[in-house]
């Protein structure tokens, strides 16, 4: 083998493309049939002394991990914007580089959360059982309704990239969009949305509530009873970011009162074993986190995290990487 491939260990298999540039260029055991878990990526990587280990959400890195990640390790990258699954600090602490993919996602993330507004307004999960169930009746004028998407109020919690993508994509449904931030956006990246400092201040106009920001143990249940009741009655709640932002049991209660209309949700507390009442409620219209699930997308994500690789072991400067 020339020396100059680089070692890796990928916890997952990657889209066929990505699996290509492995075989030509890379040393990489063969591809997972399911994805590894942190000890199975960590004893490949002791058995190959590889020099990066390319994860998801799946091989977790967290707490005493870190210690535990084998010393031919010089990168950890991250085939995910999403960060939650690393001790970033601890593993930079080590002096192994983290990158993740960001941007190459964003449209992706932006469309799908698109597509969890209309859905969840639209009723898709019942009209599609109908369907499922062959029809049969004709649909009275006044039978499962929905809601109107374009025109409404649309409120983002978190406005980087994705946030952003999303209020582009909302000036396409004339919606007037609001967000909350720590801080207010250079107006060039609002897009024509209002900044609302003060998350209870902007809660009572969102006819639509959309999430796109980390969960971390600053934002965990950011989404509870209380902020809930702020929402007008009849609302939308949507959440393709990450589950631990979400109190479930006060979303479900919100739903059964009718005091919410009905939520669109890409990712879940509990993944891949969602709550059985989140399952059941005709009014949640799920997804099982596919939010950067495009062939172009993942390509794209599984080629950047080869790119890192490639930079770390060449001593060349990381094209994402990530800081403490
Ligand atoms: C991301 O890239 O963070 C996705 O949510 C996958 O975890």
């Amino acid at each position: 083998m020339p020396e100059n491939r680089p070692r890796i260990i990928r916890s997952v298999r990657l889209p066929q493309p990505v699996e290509d540039r492995i075989t030509a260029s890379f040393d990489a055991p063969p591809v997972p049939t399911s994805p590894l878990s942190t000890d199975e990526v960590f004893r490949l990587a002791e058995e190959t002394k590889a020099e990066g280990l390319l994860v998801t959400h799946h091989a977790a890195i967290r707490g005493a991990d870190v210690e535990r990640i084998p010393k031919s390790v010089r990168i950890v990258a991250t085939v995910s914007v999403g960060l939650d699954h690393l001790d970033v600090k601890a593993i930079l602490d080590r002096g192994i580089a983290v990158t993740n993919t960001p941007d190459v996602l964003t449209d992706c993330n932006a469309d799908l959360a698109m597509m969890l507004i209309i859905a969840a307004s639209r009723r898709v999960k019942a009209y599609t059982e109908i369907i499922r169930n062959g029809w049969g009746h004709t649909l009275a004028m006044d039978e499962l309704l929905g809601v109107r998407v374009s025109g409404k109020t649309l409120g983002i919690i978190g406005m980087g990239r994705i946030g952003q993508a999303v209020a582009k994509r909302a000036k396409g449904f004339d919606m007037k969009v609001l967000y909350h931030n720590r801080r207010r956006l250079d107006p060039l990246d609002e897009h024509g949305a209002t900044w609302f400092g003060n998350l209870s201040d902007m809660l009572p106009q969102c006819q639509i509530l959309t999430l796109h920001l980390p969960g971390n143990p600053e934002s965990d249940s950011i989404i509870n009873a209380k902020t809930l009741s702020l929402l007008p009655k009849g609302a939308v709640f949507v959440n393709a970011a990450r589950g631990i932002l979400v109190d479930e049991d006060a979303l479900l209660d919100a739903l059964n009162s009718g005091h919410l209309f009905g939520a669109g949700l890409d990712v879940c507390r509990n993944e891949p074993d969602p709550a059985p009442r989140l399952l059941a409620e005709p009014n949640v219209f799920m997804t099982p986190h596919v939010g950067s699930a495009t062939i172009e997308t993942r390509t794209a994500m599984g080629m950047l995290a080869l790119d890192n690789v490639v930079a770390e072991v060449a001593g060349k400067p990381l094209l994402t990487p990530v800081k403490a």
